[in-house]
């Protein structure tokens, strides 16, 4: 799609597994005015996905990828890229670990949000392991995907406070929130130095 200012949109797909709140914020963000970004196409490894009604209601293209074969769900998924001209990937709580051979192939840029303050606490529980380690600060990081788990570039970070009586439960729903303001404005960053 051409914008009226004659800026081509870039083509985006958001890959995700379960309930997609971060899905919604982005679809949000790409409808409003002068958004530099269209969301083409949603990838789900899971059909059960509760973020699928997103890709419903705001009637975006939506794929389910069946994972019991990697090498068969990731050529899949190239060929629904390549057909919808997608440039940029978004990764939205995907719980599969992309390959080596499909972030080549693919050969755009590919972004994740990881909901701790990277390097630290990469992987899965982060909520519960800073809580048990009594950290004082926690927050969320949107980062480029590399072939390491949660070790690309870091595009933006948000820091928040940890309080006394928190819980891993009360930490995640602050974070949440915090995510789905950080994920859209990293992606503005980077689409204008595209
Ligand atoms: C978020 O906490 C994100 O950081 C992590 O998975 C969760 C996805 O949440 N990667 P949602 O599906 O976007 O609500």
């Amino acid at each position: 799609m051409i914008r009226s200012n004659g800026f081509k949109k870039i083509n985006i797909a958001i890959f995700i597994s379960g309930n997609g709140s971060n899905l919604k914020s982005l679809i949000k963000f790409s409808l409003k005015k002068n958004s530099r970004f269209i969301i083409n196409l949603v990838i789900s490894d899971n059909l059960k996905a509760k973020g699928l009604i997103y890709a419903k209601k705001y009637k975006i293209k939506k794929r389910i990828i069946n994972y019991k074969n990697i090498k068969i769900a990731e050529n899949k998924i190239l060929f629904y890229l390549k057909k919808n001209n997608i440039q940029l990937i978004c990764l939205a709580g995907f719980m599969k670990i992309l390959t080596k051979n499909f972030i080549k192939k693919f050969g755009g840029k590919i972004l994740n949000i990881h909901p701790s303050l990277l390097p630290k606490y990469k992987g899965l529980n982060t909520h519960q392991r800073v809580i048990q380690n009594k950290d004082k600060f926690s927050g969320c990081t949107v980062h480029y995907v590399n072939s390491k788990l949660d070790s690309g570039k870091i595009i933006l970070q948000k820091k928040i406070k940890i309080f006394k009586h928190d819980n891993s439960v009360k930490l995640s729903k602050r974070i949440l929130k915090q995510e789905h303001i950080l994920y859209p404005k990293a992606l503005r960053k980077v689409l204008i130095n595209l």
